[in-house]
C-alpha cells in the first residue's frame, strides 16, 4: 500500500525523481506526474492501464506558467481563465513543442486546468514543471474522490498519496475547446454549461458530449462500476423486482420496500452539488455491497445534473444510446 499523509515535500520529492504519486483536487483525485518529462508520463499511462489514444490533462498553478507551454491563448478561452480558474475548468489550447506528444496523443491542442486545493496548489507552486494527471482510477472505473478510493485500487502502485480529503465537487472537470469564435463543450463536468454561457455567451455541444471524440465506443464502459448498472429503473423493473439482490442509487428520496442499506440518496434537498460530490462514492459503496445490479435514478438536467446524467449513461450496462 502507498504511504498516504499531508506532506506537499514529500510528494514533492517522489515527482522530482520522476515518480508518480496520487494527489487530490477540487473534482476528483490525480494521479500526477512531470508533464514535460516523457518517461513519468509513461508510468502514468502504466498505472492507469490507459490506452495511449487517450491525451491527459496538464495542471499548473498560474497563467503566466500556462504561457509557457501553449502557443495561443483565444480571447474566450482568457476570460474563462481569469473567471473559473483555480476551478473545475479544462481548456483544450494549442500546445508548444515542450509539452511530449505522449501527453496529448500526438494531438496538436493540449488540456490544461488550474485546479483549485490548497494542497496541489501548494505542490504545483514549488515546482518548475507542470504535472499531467489523469482521473487516479484504473481506466474505465469509477473516479476516486477521497484517499482511500485511491488506495483501494492503486495503492500497491505508487509510492505517495497526498491525502487532502474528500474532494469537494465530486466530479471532473468541465473540457472546453475553442474553434474559431466558438467555445465547444467536449465532456460535461463540475462547472456547469450556465455558468460559462454567463461569460462567453452560447456554446456548442459535442454530439453526445465524448471526452474523447477520436474514440466514443471506448467510452462506454467509462467511468463504470464492476455491476452492471440500470437507468430508468422504474421502467425496466417495476417498483420492486428482486430488492434485495439490487442496489438503487436514488437522486433525493428513499424507495419503500427495499431494505435501507441497498439504498444511497445522492440529496435529501436536491441539490445538485451536494448529489454531484456523493455520486462516485455511492457507486463505489454499491459496486461493494453483495448485490448483482444497481439501478440508478436520473436527475433533473439542470445544472450540474447534466454531467451527473452523462456519467450514469457512461456509466450504464443499457446497449442502447
Ligand atoms: O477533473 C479532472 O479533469 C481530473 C482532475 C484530476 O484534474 N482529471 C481527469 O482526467 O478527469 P482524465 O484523464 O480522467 O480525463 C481527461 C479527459 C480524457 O477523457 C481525454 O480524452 C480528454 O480529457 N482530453 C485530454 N486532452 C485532450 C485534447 N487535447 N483534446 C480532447 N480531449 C482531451
Ligand atoms: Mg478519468
Amino acid at each position: 500500500m502507498a504511504i498516504t499523509g499531508n506532506q506537499v515535500s514529500i510528494a514533492k520529492e517522489f515527482l522530482l525523481k520522476g515518480e508518480v504519486v496520487a494527489v487530490p483536487t477540487e473534482t476528483v483525485y490525480g494521479l500526477a506526474g512531470n508533464a514535460l518529462d516523457e518517461k513519468a508520463v509513461l508510468l502514468i499511462f502504466e498505472i492507469k492501464n490507459r490506452p495511449s489514444f487517450d491525451p491527459l490533462i496538464v495542471h499548473t498553478d498560474s497563467l503566466e506558467k500556462v504561457k509557457t507551454f501553449v502557443s495561443d491563448l483565444p480571447e474566450k478561452a482568457q476570460r474563462l481563465a481569469e473567471h473559473f480558474w483555480p476551478g473545475p475548468l479544462t481548456l483544450l489550447l494549442q500546445k508548444k513543442s515542450i509539452v511530449p506528444d505522449l501527453v496529448t496523443s500526438g494531438l496538436d491542442t493540449v488540456a490544461v486546468r488550474i485546479p483549485d486545493h490548497p494542497l496541489i496548489l501548494e505542490l504545483l507552486r514549488s515546482l518548475e514543471f507542470p504535472l499531467a494527471a489523469p482521473s487516479a482510477n484504473p481506466f474505465g472505473y469509477i473516479s476516486p474522490t477521497t484517499a482511500a478510493h485511491v488506495n483501494a485500487q492503486l495503492g500497491a502502485k505508487i509510492p505517495y498519496i497526498l491525502d487532502g480529503g474528500e474532494c469537494e465537487i465530486g466530479i471532473e472537470s468541465t473540457i472546453v475547446g475553442f474553434e474559431d469564435e466558438d467555445v465547444v463543450i467536449y465532456r460535461l463536468g463540475g462547472l456547469a454549461i450556465d455558468e460559462i454561457e454567463r461569460v462567453v455567451g452560447k456554446v456548442k455541444m459535442m454530439p453526445h458530449s465524448s471526452s474523447d471524440p477520436k474514440a466514443p465506443g471506448m467510452l462506454k464502459s467509462h467511468y463504470a462500476p464492476r455491476k452492471p448498472l440500470f437507468l430508468n429503473y422504474k421502467e425496466a423493473f417495476g417498483e420492486s423486482t428482486q430488492a434485495e439482490s439490487t442496489g438503487y442509487l436514488l437522486f433525493e428520496n428513499f424507495i419503500c420496500g427495499v431494505p435501507k442499506e441497498n439504498q444511497r440518496v445522492l440529496s435529501r434537498t436536491g441539490d445538485m452539488r451536494e448529489a454531484a460530490h456523493n455520486l462516485f462514492a455511492y457507486l463505489r459503496e454499491l459496486d461493494a455491497l453483495p448485490v448483482e445490479r444497481i439501478l440508478a435514478e436520473r436527475p433533473p438536467m439542470k445544472g450540474l445534473g447534466l454531467a451527473i446524467n452523462d456519467r450514469l449513461q457512461r456509466a450504464s450496462f443499457s446497449e442502447e444510446e
